[in-house]
Order: structure tokens, then C-alpha cells, then sequence
């Protein structure tokens, strides 16, 4: 164990390490692209400063941290390196504007990877390491506590772009998973430090599908004093792109007005269900029923229930509970 933990404690501080050395990489000649790059999204330096993005350039992590075969294993273990099916090693990142991701204590851990202008993949991730999993951090959160020690509520959006673009307009409590869905354990990581959260994806299809599967994380955790919202932007826009058109007030108006979770639940679940006959009411039952009956909230369950009442015609507490009760 002690040898993990020690092995742990080097990989990161040589992330860190790396982190700072992409960082001055933006100072260089090399990096011209790819600060014209950021300037062309809008980046301030400031905020390209306090979220610590930096420059890949090609064969520079090699050239700089991987002189020995020793160098290249701890680097693999890093996931700064790829290995092919011939054990041949690549380097991940090259060209491209680096996004460190930070654990709650600030110690970098990976590593979001946006290629400058256009091409594909546009982001890479670091992959699973012993330092990073994705279904247990979140980017931007550690900034979140450095601009606010207790803050109110936390924003989860999708991508890196909208953290840091919706920081640099002064709404600094943004969060994004990392190129997955949110999760059970990121809603858990939330509400530990706030009570409430308010989804913010993109306005396309993904988005909606996205906020679903939140809301689907979320249900087993709502806590009476838990809540989280749902803010749909309209479609083509994401945060960054919208916080540049209407300014920082109007986009905390929309925040401020996010859909309560309880409609949106109801409006998802009804929404290819004919609630006029019987059939329709038997199905949404079977639906929402099961799902009413996960959240832990006293208060919270009691007041789905009777939304749920509303919405099938069935306004009779007697007659809800035996409904209820015929559900596991
Ligand atoms: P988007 O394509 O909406 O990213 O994907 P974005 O942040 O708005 O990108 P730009 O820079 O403004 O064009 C949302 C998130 O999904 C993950 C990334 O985490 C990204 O921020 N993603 C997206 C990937 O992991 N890989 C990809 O190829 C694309
Ligand atoms: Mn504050
Ligand atoms: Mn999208
Ligand atoms: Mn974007
Ligand atoms: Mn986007």
C-alpha cells in the first residue's frame, strides 16, 4: 500500500509538472496557432490563466519528459502516452490546447485535449489511470471552490468550452463531465457541497438526452432540502456560445427560471403517452410509479405523487396509495 500511495504521490507531481510545462509552452513561438486559436474563441488571458490551459505541441512531452525507458512507463501509466498493439508507444496529445483537470485538492489528473480550429477527434481525454476516473471527477470543480468557498448552487454543462467561457463572463460555478454521461457518484460529489444543481446542456438532441440520464442519477439522492434543475438552451446554442450573445445577467435570468426537475420528469415520461384513456394512464404509471417510489425525500416523493394524481385524473389519496402499493 505504501508503495501505491508513494507511486500515486510522484504521477501527481509530474502531471502538475506537465501541466505547467504546456502552460509555458504558450509562450513560445511554436504556440502562435494556437493562441490565436484562443483568442478567436474570446479567451481572456485571465481565465486561460486561472483554469491553467496550456499547448501540446508535438514531440514535446517526449522531448522533455521522456529521455528513459523508465520516463516512458511512468508517462503510460499517466495516460500522457498510447500504446499500440505492437507496444510501440505514441505520444496522446500533440497539437493541441490542453485543459488540465483537477482533482478537488487541485492536483492535475488528466488532461482535455481541443484540436486548434477543425478536425476530428476535435476533444481527446486522458484515458482511465489510476489518478483519473470519469464517472468520479468533474471538470472545473476544484476552480468552482477557488472562486467561491460555499458556493449556492453549481451549474453542470458539457463541455470545457462553456466552464471556461461562463467563468470568464463572471458565472464561475460551472462544472462539466468529461466527455460522459453525468453520473451517479458526480451528483453525489455535488451534493455534498451544494443543495442544488442545475443541468445546463447544449439545446440539441444529446442534450436532452443528456439531462435524462442526470435526471435518472439524480432521483435515488433527492434529499428533502435536495433539488435539481434543468435549464434547456435553445437549439444550436451552448453555454459558451450563448453567454457571449446575451451577457452574464440574462444567462443567470435563464438560470434563475430552470425547470423544475418534477416537470420534467412528467413532460419526458408522458411524452409519447396519450394520458386521455386508460391505456396511457396504465403505461405512465408503470413508468413513473417505480421511479416516484426511489426518491428518498419524504417531501419530495409526496409531492410527486400528487403531481403524478394531477396528471392521471386520480385526485384521491386513498385510491393513489393502493396504486402506489401494487409497485415494488
Ligand atoms: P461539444 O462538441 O459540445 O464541445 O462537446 P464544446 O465544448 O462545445 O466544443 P467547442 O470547443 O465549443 O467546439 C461537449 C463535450 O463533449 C466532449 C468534450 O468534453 C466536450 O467539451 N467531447 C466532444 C469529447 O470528449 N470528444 C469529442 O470529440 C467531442
Ligand atoms: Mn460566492
Ligand atoms: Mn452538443
Ligand atoms: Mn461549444
Ligand atoms: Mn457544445
Amino acid at each position: 500500500h505504501r508503495f501505491e500511495r508513494d507511486k500515486r504521490v510522484n504521477l501527481h507531481g509530474a502531471m502538475s509538472e506537465i501541466a505547467l510545462f504546456y502552460q509555458s509552452m504558450l509562450l513560445q513561438n511554436i504556440a502562435k496557432p494556437a493562441v490565436s486559436y484562443l483568442k478567436s474563441r474570446g479567451l481572456s488571458k485571465s481565465v486561460v490563466e486561472a483554469f491553467g490551459i496550456g499547448y501540446a505541441p508535438k514531440h514535446a512531452l517526449m522531448n522533455q519528459f521522456g529521455k528513459t525507458a523508465d520516463d516512458k512507463k511512468r508517462l503510460l501509466e499517466m495516460g500522457m502516452l498510447g500504446e499500440n498493439d505492437d507496444k510501440r508507444t505514441y505520444e496522446r496529445f500533440r497539437d493541441r490546447i490542453m485543459f488540465p483537470i483537477r482533482d478537488k485538492r487541485g492536483r492535475v489528473i488528466g488532461f482535455g485535449g481541443r484540436i486548434i480550429d477543425s478536425g476530428t477527434p476535435k476533444y481527446l481525454n486522458s484515458p482511465e489511470t489510476v489518478l483519473f476516473q470519469k464517472s468520479r471527477h468533474l471538470y472545473g470543480l476544484y476552480e468552482v471552490f477557488q472562486y467561491h468557498p460555499d458556493p449556492k448552487y453549481i451549474v453542470v454543462v458539457e463541455g470545457y468550452m462553456d466552464v471556461v467561457a461562463l467563468a470568464q463572463f463572471g458565472v464561475n460555478y460551472a462544472v462539466a463531465t468529461l466527455g460522459t454521461a453525468t453520473s451517479t457518484e458526480h451528483i453525489q460529489m455535488l451534493f455534498r457541497s451544494v443543495d442544488t444543481i442545475i443541468c445546463c446542456y447544449d439545446g440539441d438532441r444529446a442534450g436532452k438526452d443528456a439531462a435524462w440520464r442526470a435526471l435518472n442519477a439524480a432521483l435515488p439522492l433527492l434529499d428533502d432540502g435536495k433539488q435539481i434543475q434543468f435549464s434547456f438552451l435553445p437549439d444550436g446554442e451552448d453555454p459558451d456560445s450563448l453567454i457571449r450573445k446575451i451577457g452574464k445577467e440574462a444567462f443567470e435570468e435563464l438560470l434563475l427560471k430552470s425547470m423544475g426537475y418534477d416537470h420534467f420528469l412528467f413532460e419526458s415520461l408522458s411524452k409519447d403517452i396519450d394520458l386521455s384513456n386508460q391505456q396511457g394512464k396504465t403505461k405512465l404509471s408503470a413508468l413513473a410509479i417505480p421511479l416516484i417510489k426511489s426518491v428518498p425525500g419524504a417531501a419530495h416523493k409526496l409531492l410527486l405523487k400528487n403531481a403524478f394524481g394531477t396528471r392521471i385524473g386520480m385526485l384521491d389519496a386513498r385510491q393513489l396509495d393502493q396504486l402506489f402499493n401494487a409497485y415494488a
